[in-house]
């Protein structure tokens, strides 16, 4: 199958796309498939070796050089104006519009939030994960929150938009501690826990930076746990215990900064509250293919939703390929499956 593994892209989550990427074609390839890793706003990355025979059209972009770095988004974007507005690179339409499938392994804004996924719906371009409706949805942290409110259990939280005149009378009315968290972000990129008011005022300053649309949400102390879902069925929940504070960026893609369990330790019971809860989110939202859910298990044994990721990580240190490991699919079986269920 000709398969483009789009990555990158301008989101904030751009490297950990990189990543996801790399990796994915790197399975896709050892499988058979013929496939090329396109960055989303900058062209070719890399590609198998039949590429230029396979999808023909030229492929690079005339004199830039590809970086693994994630760029400055507000110059490149200034950069782009008056030219085109466009967040694909010249040819990477054609050339997905050639290709079988896209393997999204995009994370993220401008990827994961459902708005390549409505571009393709109307070019006709067959994608893996998610519809654009359910992507969008879950990209939002408070529609995601609205909807599945009714269905599970998930933290108590305000949404507010502010300006820096705000911030004073919301630390004043605040109840902490809070987590504070942009609405549409991914691997935790802004996120904090403010336990104080101090904690709180800086939390929401550095949240201007980021939109100022910001969810406050109650914090739930307990464990961290995930459960992914493969073609409607959930797998094995993983526990993620950081070596220090929760799992934010740094935690999640520094090698050994958390240990992480898979199957989690807890028992039955709670494995089949969370399971149970992940796929009702998956549901609820219409969401398909695969996904991540994140809760916190309370010292009762219940599961507190936070949020679902519609195209979770697959980096080396990702944790949707130990949940399928630990029921014998390996990695590039994974991608397979993906792969199919993303045709069905
Ligand atoms: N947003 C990152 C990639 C994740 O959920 O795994
Ligand atoms: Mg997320």
């Amino acid at each position: 199958m000709k398969i483009v593994v789009l990555a990158g892209g301008l989101s904030p989550e751009r490297n950990v796309s990189l990543s996801t990427g790399t990796m994915v074609a790197e399975a896709l390839q050892s499988l058979g498939h013929q496939t090329a890793l396109v960055d989303m706003y900058f062209g070719v990355e890399s590609a198998g070796p039949e590429l230029a025979g396979l999808f023909g059209a030229p492929v690079d972009r005339a004199g830039r050089k590809v970086s693994r770095q994630a760029p400055d988004l507000q110059e490149v974007r200034s950069s782009r104006k008056g030219t085109s507005p466009s967040l694909f690179g010249p040819g990477v339409l054609e050339l997905c519009a050639m290709a079988d499938l896209v393997f999204l392994a995009l994370h993220g804004s401008c990827g994961e939030d459902g708005r390549v996924q409505a571009a393709f719906d109307l070019m006709g371009i067959p994608y893996t994960g998610a519809g654009y409706l359910g992507s969008a949805i879950a990209m939002d942290k408070d529609m995601t929150k609205r909807l599945v409110e009714d269905v599970v259990n998930t933290p108590g939280w305000k949404t507010v938009s502010y300006t820096a005149a705000d911030i004073d009378g919301l630390v004043a009315t605040a109840r902490l501690p809070l987590v504070v968290k942009p609405v549409a972000s991914g691997s935790s990129i802004g996120v904090s826990i403010a336990r104080t008011a101090e904690e709180l005022r800086k939390a929401l300053t550095a949240g201007l930076a980021l939109g100022g649309r910001t969810v406050l949400e109650q914090y739930v102390s307990g464990r961290e746990l995930q459960v992914a879902i493969l073609e409607d069925r959930a797998l094995p929940s993983i526990e993620i215990i950081p070596k220090q504070g929760f799992y934010d960026y740094e935690n999640k893609y520094q090698p050994g900064a958390a240990t992480e369990v898979c199957p989690a330790e807890i028992p039955p019971e709670a494995e089949a509250r969370l399971r149970e809860a992940a796929v009702q989110v998956y549901e609820t939202l219409g969401l398909s293919v695969y996904s991540r859910a994140d809760f916190i298990l309370d010292a009762d044994g219940e599961p507190w939703f936070l949020e679902i990721n519609t195209l979770p990580g697959m980096t080396p240190t990702s944790l949707v390929p130990q949940e399928a490991a630990a029921v014998g699919i390996g990695y590039e079986e994974l991608c397979q499956r993906i792969v199919e269920a993303s045709l069905k």
